[in-house]
């Protein structure tokens, strides 16, 4: 199978917040955030196996900015690692400010998609080969994430992880 590059799977979607985005402050709702990242990755997902993808599962999600109604804002998603039959998907969202034509991060999202055949059943996907120094940054750090959600989902043991029991008999 033959293996992919992260510029592959990039995917950018923008959306222009509405008022029915908001909560009463004229905050976009985070639920709706969400919903965008998540098929943002799933495209990306789709892009880099070439088959159905599912969401697995999401890490955890700082709202850190207020994103408000009028924000233009920009979702950029790729794969960073592959693994046997998942792989993980980041999904950057910036705010473009018009004036300047500048764009400032808001959120970093890690999603997990599993690829299935047409029957449902979970299929190998084609590996990963990161090319920018970043890519590269972002690949390695996927093993530590994936121990991480995987611990917390139940379904690794404290005694099969590498890096979070060494952590935690620091
Ligand atoms: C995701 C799903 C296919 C996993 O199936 P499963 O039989 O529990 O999983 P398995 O133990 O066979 O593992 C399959 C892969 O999923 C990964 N996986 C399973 N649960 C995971 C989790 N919570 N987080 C990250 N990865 C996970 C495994 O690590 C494995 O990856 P690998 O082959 O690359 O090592 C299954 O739980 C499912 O269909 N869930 C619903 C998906 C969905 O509907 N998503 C939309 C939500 S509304």
């Amino acid at each position: 199978m033959k293996s992919r590059i992260p510029s592959e799977s990039l995917n950018i979607h923008t959306e222009l917040i509405m008022p029915g985005h908001t909560n009463p402050l004229g905050n976009l709702m985070g639920g709706n955030l969400l919903s965008w990242m998540d098929v943002a990755c799933g495209v990306s997902a789709i892009k880099h196996c070439g088959t159905i993808c599912v969401t697995a599962s999401v890490d955890n999600v700082s709202f850190r900015l207020p994103i408000k109604v009028g924000d233009v804002v920009v979702l950029k998603s790729f794969a960073t690692r592959a693994f046997n039959t998942s792989l993980e998907v980041c999904c950057e969202v910036y705010i473009f400010e018009p004036k300047d034509r500048t764009e400032t991060l808001s959120h970093t999202a890690y999603f997990t998609f599993v690829s299935l055949d047409e029957n449902g059943k979970s299929t190998k996907v084609p590996q990963l080969q990161p090319v920018t120094e970043a890519e590269k940054i972002l690949y390695d750090s996927a093993e530590r994430r994936r121990e991480v959600r995987l611990f917390l989902a139940g379904k690794m043991k404290g005694s099969e992880t590498k890096y979070l029991k060494a952590m935690l008999e620091d």
